[in-house]
């Protein structure tokens, strides 16, 4: 696959045009939300369609430095919950206990929420082109993963990567992060999770097909993987909680983003009561 060197940039005058429609909008009264989403929606269908001639972006993030590759390790049969047992045992939960959580549950959970399920042998005019567990719009699973590992067992406290093509996790930076946690989440209970996920969206993997349209589709793909990696939480016994109340710039600072990736959504996970 090759790199798609495309930037997302809206033009000044478009940046504007959505300033000036925000602003003429009393929240009392109205929003902007509506003009905005119609903005989003604006995708011609020929855009498309042409699509079908051009090469996908390559699904991965090159790691230029790290420190260490772990494999993921984990059983398919983890759990006996069912999915609707899942489905009314999953709640918010913000209150975590400073116990390890184990290297095969968080595996299973990064595995089978973003993990390759398999590959189909030509999309996009990429062979072997690989489809994950969650579905995106598409198909062209614009996110990379991140986690803040606080305790887990055998893992180095630090941020890692997940390289969905090798399913292992690049230790990108050891070290305690509780610090910057602190300065990133606006909320301070998720600061005591095992783990933080932090879900990042590539913006370059869908304008390359939809355009500006892409950014709704960010938004529902960002939704879907969140609640799998919930409920995945949930089936081996552990409590989640989504996050959005956090500082964009912070992240992106700490995780050294470029101006075509943004932080979607936050998932804390870790041992309850
Ligand atoms: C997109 C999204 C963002 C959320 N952000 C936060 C958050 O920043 N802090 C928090 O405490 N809960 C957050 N939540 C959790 C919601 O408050 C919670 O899902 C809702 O109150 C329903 O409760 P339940 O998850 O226990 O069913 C978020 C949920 C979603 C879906």
């Amino acid at each position: 696959m090759e790199d798609n060197p495309m930037i997302c940039n809206i033009a000044t005058n478009e940046i504007e045009r959505l300033k000036i429609m925000v602003n003429k909008c009393d929240y009392k009264e109205s929003s902007a939300i509506p003009l905005i989403h119609r903005y989003f929606e604006e995708t011609s269908e020929s855009s498309i369609l042409k699509a079908e001639t051009k090469v996908a972006p390559s699904i991965v993030k090159e790691i230029k430095n790290h420190e260490e590759f772990i494999e993921l390790r984990f059983k398919k049969e983890n759990n006996n919950l069912t999915l609707v047992e899942a489905l009314e045992k999953r709640h918010s939960e913000r209150a975590y206990l400073s116990r390890n959580v184990s290297f095969e549950d968080l595996s299973y959970i990064i595995h089978y929420s973003y993990g390759i399920k398999k590959f189909l042998s030509y999309a996009y005019n990429v062979k072997n082109y690989p489809v994950r567990y969650s579905p995106s719009a598409g198909g062209l699973q614009p996110f990379d993963l991140y986690l803040f590992v606080n305790n887990v067992d055998g893992l180095k406290q630090g941020t890692y990567y997940y390289h969905p093509l090798k399913n292992g996790i690049y230790l990108i930076d050891s070290g305690n992060k509780r610090i910057i946690l602190r300065r990133i989440l606006k909320v301070y209970f998720p600061v005591f999770a095992s783990v933080i996920f932090v879900i990042v969206a590539n913006i370059n993997r869908v304008t390359w097909k939809y355009g500006e349209r892409a950014y709704r589709f960010l938004n529902l793909d960002a939704g879907i993987l969140a609640e799998n990696i919930c409920l995945l939480s949930t089936s081996v016994s552990l409590g989640s909680c989504m996050l959005a109340a956090y500082d964009n710039k912070a992240i992106k600072e700490e995780l050294d983003l470029t101006e075509h990736e943004e932080p979607m959504l936050l998932i804390s996970i870790g041992k309850t009561i």
